[in-house]
């Protein structure tokens, strides 16, 4: 039979995913990354949830494809149908950074220290590291995955504590040693130029005007760092 085939970005994840670990993967949609687990035997157990019907047929679909059928599926919204007991590695993947915010700040005992969070947000990147450092989680890795053109941040957290500057927030906690860490700062500064000359434009907004001038700054100086970082 052949081999189901991760995309980059979930395949970052799946390695990630520590050798027989008891899994949830909350908003699973298809159910690639638990399936792919399974047929690897890198898990001994694997919860596959989704807040909606649809995401979680074509997920058991998924799961009947590849004979896969120890998986255990839930419906329901984060973390509220996965009990701390039955998960040591949680994936939250492809969902929007202050929505994975909400999912754990809904279920604190994520931060107990015993769980290994893996979390990729697709946007807002910057508000879940906030959430991170102000929560006390801690970045333990971080690093960029390349799909289709489009820079992916994948890290890896624990409870913890952490002290992020303005410029890791919205960098990356830990790229330093990424080979695409000053390409993805590089992406974010254009667009935050872009916001700024708009503003600029517009004649208006003074304080957020402000407020983006300083995260350039920073992103600046982060970008400095990572070239000294990498001897550049
Ligand atoms: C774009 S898909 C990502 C699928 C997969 N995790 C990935 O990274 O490729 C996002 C999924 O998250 C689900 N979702 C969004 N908010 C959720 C929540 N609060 N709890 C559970 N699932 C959620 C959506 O229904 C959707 O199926």
């Amino acid at each position: 039979m052949r081999d189901l085939e991760l995309t980059p970005r979930l395949q970052l994840l799946a390695d990630w995913v520590p050798h027989g670990a008891r899994l949830a993967d909350v908003g699973t949609d298809h159910a690639y990354l638990p399936v792919w687990l399974c047929l690897h035997g890198r898990v001994v157990s694997a919860i596959a949830c989704d807040l909606r019907e649809g995401p979680l047929a074509r997920a058991r679909e998924t799961g009947r494809t590849w004979g896969t059928e120890s998986i255990v599926y839930r419906l329901g919204n984060g973390l509220a149908v996965v009990s701390p007991e039955e998960a040591d590695t949680i994936v939250i993947a492809g969902m929007g950074g202050e929505n994975i915010a909400a999912i754990l700040a809904q279920a604190s005992w994520t931060a107990d220290g015993t769980h290994t969070l893996l979390l990729q947000p697709q946007t807002r990147a910057e508000v879940l590291r906030g959430f991170l450092a102000d929560n006390g989680y801690a970045i333990r890795r971080e690093a960029l995955a390349e799909d289709r053109g489009i820079l992916y941040p994948v890290m890896e957290v624990r409870g913890g504590k952490m002290f992020l500057t303005l410029g890791q927030r919205h960098g990356g906690a830990a790229l330093l040693q990424d080979p695409l860490g000053e390409r993805y700062i590089i992406e974010k500064i254009i667009r935050l130029q872009s916001a700024v000359a708009g503003i600029n434009r517009s004649g208006g907004g003074r304080e957020k005007g402000d407020e983006l001038r300083e995260i350039l700054t920073a992103l600046l100086s982060q970008r400095e760092e990572w070239r000294c970082a990498n001897g550049l």
